[in-house]
């Protein structure tokens, strides 16, 4: 299975950190899972405006073959100004709706106040419900100081849940394999 972990902004480094550890954990569990880091920084985004794939750039159309051909995500995001960052958005509304149409998804993000952990259960989540993902029941948020300075991650509980996470997500990948992505009803 091939599996897209998405660093879903373009400043800053905590969410490419954590996604590095949970590649880690993922690794030890299922060694045979086809891991692929996908920074949003690296690519050229423009905004979703409506008008058809094939004009959008090179850069646009690669991300959205990038989600097309995942059979599972891991969604790394910051919280910004109570939400997710804009860029985030835009790529999901780039996608087409049955793109992770049941294919399993687990959620980690990074903030600098203890309080917005909920952004993930009200806003986050919703919009992956839209997109009829599997989406494990538990994330991790990570707070800024489970960092050191170089962004290693120093908090044993912040390990322990992504450990969690990893093996409930694996969880899902399988029973992700059962399920048939073409549907009944054509919306
Ligand atoms: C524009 C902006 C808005 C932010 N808004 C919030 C916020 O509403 N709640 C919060 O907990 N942290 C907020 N933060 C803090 C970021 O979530 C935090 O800086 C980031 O996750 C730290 O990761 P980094 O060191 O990789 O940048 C904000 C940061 C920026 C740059």
């Amino acid at each position: 299975m091939k599996i897209l972990l998405v660093d879903g902004t373009i400043i800053g480094r905590k969410t490419g950190a954590i996604l590095e550890q949970v590649e880690m954990y993922l690794k030890e569990i299922a060694p045979d899972l086809e891991l692929k880091i996908l920074h949003l920084a690296d690519f050229d985004h423009q905004f979703v405006d409506g008008r058809p794939l094939g004009e959008y750039n090179e850069d646009m159309g690669e991300l959205v073959r990038r989600f097309e051909n995942a059979d599972g995500y891991i969604i790394a995001t910051p919280i910004f100004q109570g939400s997710i960052p804009g860029v985030l958005k835009n790529a999901f509304d780039l996608l087409h709706p049955r793109t992770m149409r049941y294919k399993p998804v687990s959620i980690v993000a990074n903030g600098g106040t203890y309080q917005h952990h909920l952004v993930i259960e009200n806003q986050l989540k919703p919009i992956l419900d839209y997109f009829r993902c599997l989406v494990t029941p538990n994330y991790v948020y990570t707070h800024t100081s489970h960092f050191d300075e170089t962004n290693a991650i120093v908090n044993e509980d912040v390990h322990d849940r992504l450990r969690e996470l990893a093996r409930v997500f694996i969880e899902y990948a399988n029973m992700s394999q059962h399920l048939s992505k073409e549907t009944i009803d054509k919306h």
